[in-house]
């Protein structure tokens, strides 16, 4: 952060659901990124070097507050649970902010995020600083965002990060595989989704990172489907895209599958295509490839694979550089960063150029191929259909990680798992 350099975050607010109820609180991701604390409204202000560093504004404790909607750290607890040198209630915030920044130079805090508590107490320090010039006050005169700072700081994860994103993958993983052994004909996919959750929540995380998609059929071809409403029918496959929240890190895992156990010969030739391209992306995920490198790696495949089918014409390098002519079954890109957010944050690129990758950083490679259900070039048997294959890789050497790999995803590997356990009771 530089000298005479401070961040201010907002640790988020509670989030309406309906008329008078709310959402479970989850705080701003990096706020918890950094000290942990869990609790609506609360502010953290780090002056690097300077005596106070670390200091929390916190809601007072409240006992009748506390009996309604929660326990509370209070300032107290903020000092001994989250190592802030003091703490202090809430309220104080817009008196004691002025004095915490006078002399800081920068002021990193979030730009254009939508906060609407935050810029204003930010606003009314520094014109209070500003108005105490002649007395010696010192306001910041630049605004960093506190959002790009904290996306460099997240991208690599370190030791207790990846502690935190194993745990989080690793919980995922169970929960896909007991997905997987309960699917049978004549389910419903929020059944498979209740059983998902049901895994993820036993072992102690927080629940989904992102709405879990359950998609059965030609479902599957909506690439962001939450309904997760529909019968499971003999003969169609079911994709699940979902991932646990483990210390407010997330795992996003996707598979493919046939209800019944059995591709047919038709979802075979489409799933071995997107099969290939997932691990061809994997084996790109090397120290020094990038983002833009792995979807390139993944399209040619599905590429090469839709021409094998007769679903595109044409050389594949001619096809590569006409995305209209493929996109309609791609759709969509086959890498993000993951980590307390499922889209993490860090910037893709450096300056323009793709970023080369690092060890320590995570992301997905997802390649998905998608018929639409009145595709008419498309043989019959794969109109409707959706596969989509994801895992979640960490980069570090001598080749990449496969967090994920506890999920099969060779055709027989699946084969051997659906509806090997009952669906329970
Ligand atoms: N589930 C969101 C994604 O895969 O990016
Ligand atoms: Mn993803
Ligand atoms: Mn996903």
């Amino acid at each position: 952060m530089g000298e005479k350099s401070a961040l201010l975050l907002h640790g988020g607010v509670l989030r309406t659901r309906s008329n008078d109820t709310e959402h479970r609180f989850r705080p701003d991701s990096n706020f918890h990124y950094l000290c942990g604390l869990r609790e609506p409204g609360a502010l953290l202000l780090f002056r690097p070097g300077c005596d106070p560093e670390f200091t929390l504004f916190v809601r007072p404790r409240d006992l009748e507050a506390e009996i309604w909607s929660g326990r509370r750290v209070g300032p107290e607890g903020a000092t001994e649970k989250y190592g802030a040198d003091e703490a202090w209630p809430l309220e104080r915030a817009g008196q004691l902010l002025p004095s915490l920044l006078d002399g800081i130079d920068t002021l990193y805090t979030p730009l254009g995020a939508d906060d609407p508590g935050l810029m204003p107490l930010v606003h009314r320090a520094i014109d209070h600083l500003r108005r105490r010039d002649r007395y010696g006050g010192i306001a910041p005169e630049r605004l960093q965002d506190a959002r790009a700072l904290m996306g460099e700081e997240r991208l690599r994860k370190d030791e207790a990060a990846l502690a935190s994103m194993r745990r989080a993958v690793d919980i995922t993983v169970g929960g896909h595989l007991a997905a997987i052994a309960a699917t049978r004909p004549d389910l419903y996919e929020h059944q498979i989704e209740a059983l998902l959750e049901f895994n993820f929540r036993r072992h102690g995380s927080s629940g989904p990172g992102y709405g879990s998609i359950v998609g059965s059929g030609d479902n599957a071809t909506i690439l962001h489907y939450v309904d997760n409403e529909s019968l499971l029918r003999d003969g169609e496959l079911l994709l699940i895209d979902a991932g646990a929240e483990w210390d407010y890190f997330t795992g996003d895992i996707t598979r493919t599958f046939p209800v019944n156990g059995r591709f047919s010969p038709a979802q075979r030739d489409l799933y071995a295509i997107v099969l290939a391209a997932n691990e061809a992306g994997i084996a790109d995920a090397q120290v020094g490839s990038n983002i833009d490198s792995i979807y390139r790696v993944c399209l040619r495949t599905l590429i090469q694979g839709l021409r094998d089918l007769k679903l595109v014409e044409g050389e594949v390098d001619a096809l590569l550089e006409d995305e209209k002519s493929y996109i309609h079954y791609t759709r969509h890109r086959h890498s993000h960063w993951l980590g307390v957010d499922v889209h993490d944050v860090g910037h893709y690129c450096l300056g323009r150029e793709p970023r080369p990758l690092q060890p320590g950083y995570v992301l997905t490679v997802e390649p998905g191929l998608y018929i639409a259900a009145d595709d008419e070039r498309a043989p019959p048997e794969l109109r409707g259909v959706g596969i989509r294959i994801e895992d979640d890789i960490l980069v570090c050497t001598p080749g990449p990680e496969v967090l994920s790999a506890g999920v099969p995803k060779s055709i027989a590997g699946i084969e051997a798992l659906v509806g090997t356990v009952p669906y329970p009771a």
